[in-house]
């Protein structure tokens, strides 16, 4: 079922689980993390960045693909399409091409205009049952051409923004997109549990899940973080199985050369992934 993003993560801050929000780039991606989730009967969140809903042809297309898959492959389990560090105009396209979530991230403007921004989307969202993501702070280094200095989140910030009605806050708290240097100091616990104080039952959103400790995860899960954002991590599995296929030379023997065979390896890396995640998280069993 394709649904807004609210119920399950009301119900994950509730039982001190997590959603994972896996990013998906085609039709492979896709269908991994929504087999995956009906396997794990765990509710699941399908990010789409701008850049990767340009590649899989204009947000309409993705819309097309993951209601066609979820009624063909008999995807019981809650699913919510979400863009992932939308812009404002990114928002507007996706709540009208049909996406049952949002994220809009004005974490890179003046508090004021980010507040502004936050609420036109919120009345929208509020009115066709869309679920709304805000960001306050910054998350560290690069995704899909989206930048951060990684400043952690202003407590009092994350408050007015929570208070316009969003239904879920990304806040900075040390986490940095992609793969974690080796100095990193780890999570702001102390951000986290300052924002969590400041905005009482609004469920928090982890991005950068890629390569973070289990006991950090673990943490931040008992500190109010319900959804948590996974993408490098599904790449690199699935760019591991690729190579080590191609690297074997099995894409040279019989039909290997066959796209639903070169591509299956990696398919079943990104499903791995996945479940990996949705144990640490939790969310199994919770559809
Ligand atoms: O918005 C998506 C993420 O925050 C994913 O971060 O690529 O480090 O796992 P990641
Ligand atoms: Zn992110």
């Amino acid at each position: 079922m394709l649904v807004s993003a609210k119920e399950m993560l009301n119900k994950a801050l509730e039982g001190k689980y997590a959603v994972g929000q896996f990013n998906i780039n085609n039709l492979e991606w896709t269908k991994a993390i929504l087999l995956t989730a009906q396997e794990c009967n765990s509710p699941v969140i399908l990010g789409v960045s701008e850049g990767a809903g340009k590649y899989m042809c204009g947000y309409k297309t993705v819309v097309g693909m993951v209601k066609g898959m979820i009624e063909e492959l008999n995807i019981t389990v809650p699913v919510a399409l979400h863009l992932d560090h939308g812009t404002f105009e990114g928002a507007k396209a996706c709540i009208n091409a049909g996406f049952s979530s949002i994220m809009f991230d004005g974490s890179h403007y003046p508090i004021a205009e980010n507040i502004e921004k936050t609420t036109a989307l919120v009345n929208t969202c509020d009115i066709l049952g869309i679920s709304l993501e805000a960001e306050v702070g910054s998350i560290g280094g690069e995704e899909d051409g989206v930048v951060g200095m990684g400043e952690c989140a202003d407590p009092d910030e994350c408050k007015a923004i929570a208070d316009l009605g969003v239904t879920m806050l990304a806040a900075g708290i040390g986490n940095i997109h992609g793969k974690y240097p080796a100095n990193w100091p780890g999570l702001s616990f102390e951000t986290l549990a300052a924002v969590k104080e400041k905005v009482g039952n609004m469920p928090l959103v982890l991005h950068g899940g890629t390569g973070i400790p289990a006991d950090m995860i673990k943490k931040a899960i008992s500190l109010g973080v319900s959804k948590i954002n996974v993408n490098t991590e599904c790449q690199l599995a699935f760019q591991e199985a690729t190579r080590k296929y191609i690297e074997e030379g099995k894409d040279l023997q019989g039909k290997g050369f066959d796209p639903r065979k070169l591509l299956a390896p990696g398919f079943e890396a990104i499903k791995a992934t996945v479940k990996e995640k949705m144990e640490l998280f939790g969310s199994i069993n919770k559809a």
